[in-house]
């Protein structure tokens, strides 16, 4: 049953952040950033911006370019790990101001691999035959989950949105094979210990800054490498496509390092990997969103292109996707 993405958007917001304004924060410098991770800057929301509404204007967007109005949806996703608050779900809110009256909406929490999750699901409602369009949400203010003292992580994170209009055609291509894993076993490697039902908010718990990203990278980096390059062998092997058909692979955009060691690993050629985390850092959830509607609208990928998305985040969640583009 063929399912198709047909619209796109992004947002980030304007306010930039360098690793020049980073190294009068914390004691770090340009040169480390770049060379350790590729990122220049990232994209911090404003004071008065919420998920929401960086959520939002990515949805717009995407119902713009796909032509389908916000009625038009029966499915509203929204893949977060920095919702507005923790109840309601941000994704009703952005239903709300969308006026998607006939959607019913929900978050979605799988970190930075959210994005491809969410699209998953969205195919298997698609695919039920009792829904017809849906929007797909990676959204994400990570400034407000980020530890401004911790050089390890501060210099990491951005904020943004992207989406992604996805519907039944009748035409050929689409969203092909995904594979989507998780292992909760090594959680402690990246989490946020405190402000749930676990280890409720405390002053104690705020000033060890308990309520904020705890990573140890190098074992993130590790993992990210070993299972975005299984998932995209995999992928590769099940669908019987060589790696140097594909035309574009759009990764979550977490390091410069753990994309060039995924590209050489997959053996895809290096103008075949879409990179912008120089630009927006690592923003969760919304990055594969992000990158994907940057690609789009940059003419990088045409009709009939072989494409890759993959992922890989906290819990550990990871993911890949294989699609013909289509521009149905
Ligand atoms: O989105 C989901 C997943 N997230 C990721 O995929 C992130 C994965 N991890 C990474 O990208 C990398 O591990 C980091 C960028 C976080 C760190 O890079 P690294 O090459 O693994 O550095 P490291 O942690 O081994 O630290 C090397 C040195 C340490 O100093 P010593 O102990 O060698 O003296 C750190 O204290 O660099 C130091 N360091 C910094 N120096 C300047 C750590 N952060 C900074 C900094 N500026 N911001």
């Amino acid at each position: 049953m063929p399912i198709h993405i047909t619209g796109t958007g992004s947002y980030t917001p304007e306010r930039v952040l360098t690793n020049a304004d980073l190294e009068a924060m914390v004691d770090t410098s340009d040169e480390w950033i770049r060379t350790r991770t590729g990122i220049h800057q990232r994209h911090i929301k404003a004071e008065d911006q919420a998920t929401s509404d960086l959520a939002l204007e990515a949805a717009q967007a995407a119902l713009d370019a796909a032509g389908v109005s916000a009625e038009e949806l029966d499915v509203l996703l929204v893949a977060t790990c920095t919702p507005d608050s923790p109840m309601p779900g941000s994704a009703t809110i952005v239903q709300d101001k969308l006026g998607a009256k006939n959607a019913f909406a929900m978050d979605l929490n799988a970190a930075c691999s959210g994005f491809l999750y969410a699209l998953e699901c969205a195919r298997g409602l698609l695919e039920s035959g009792r829904h017809r369009k849906a929007l797909v949400i990676g959204a994400e203010s990570m400034s407000s989950i980020v530890n401004w003292e911790d050089r390890t992580t501060c210099i990491l994170f951005g904020d943004g949105a992207g989406a992604a209009v996805v519907e039944y055609r009748e035409t050929p291509g689409g969203l092909g094979l995904a594979s989507l894993g998780a292992n909760g076993a090594l959680k402690e490697l990246l989490n946020i210990p405190a402000g749930g039902s676990r280890e409720p908010l405390s002053e104690e718990a705020l000033q060890d800054h308990r309520n904020c990203i705890k990573m140890s990278g190098q074992e993130v980096f590790k993992h990210a490498v070993s299972h975005m390059t299984r998932t995209a062998k995999q992928l590769l092997a099940e669908a019987d496509w060589q790696a140097d058909e594909l035309a574009l692979v759009i990764p979550h955009q977490a390091n410069q390092r753990i994309l060039e060691a995924i590209r050489s690993r997959v053996g895809v050629e290096k103008d075949k990997v879409f990179v912008n985390v120089d630009r927006t850092g690592n923003t969760s959830a919304a990055s594969v969103g992000i990158a994907l509607d940057e690609a789009v609208r940059s003419g990088r990928l045409q009709p009939g292109d072989k494409v890759m998305l993959l992922a890989f985040g906290a819990g550990f969640t990871w993911g890949g996707f294989l699609l013909e583009w289509s521009k149905a």
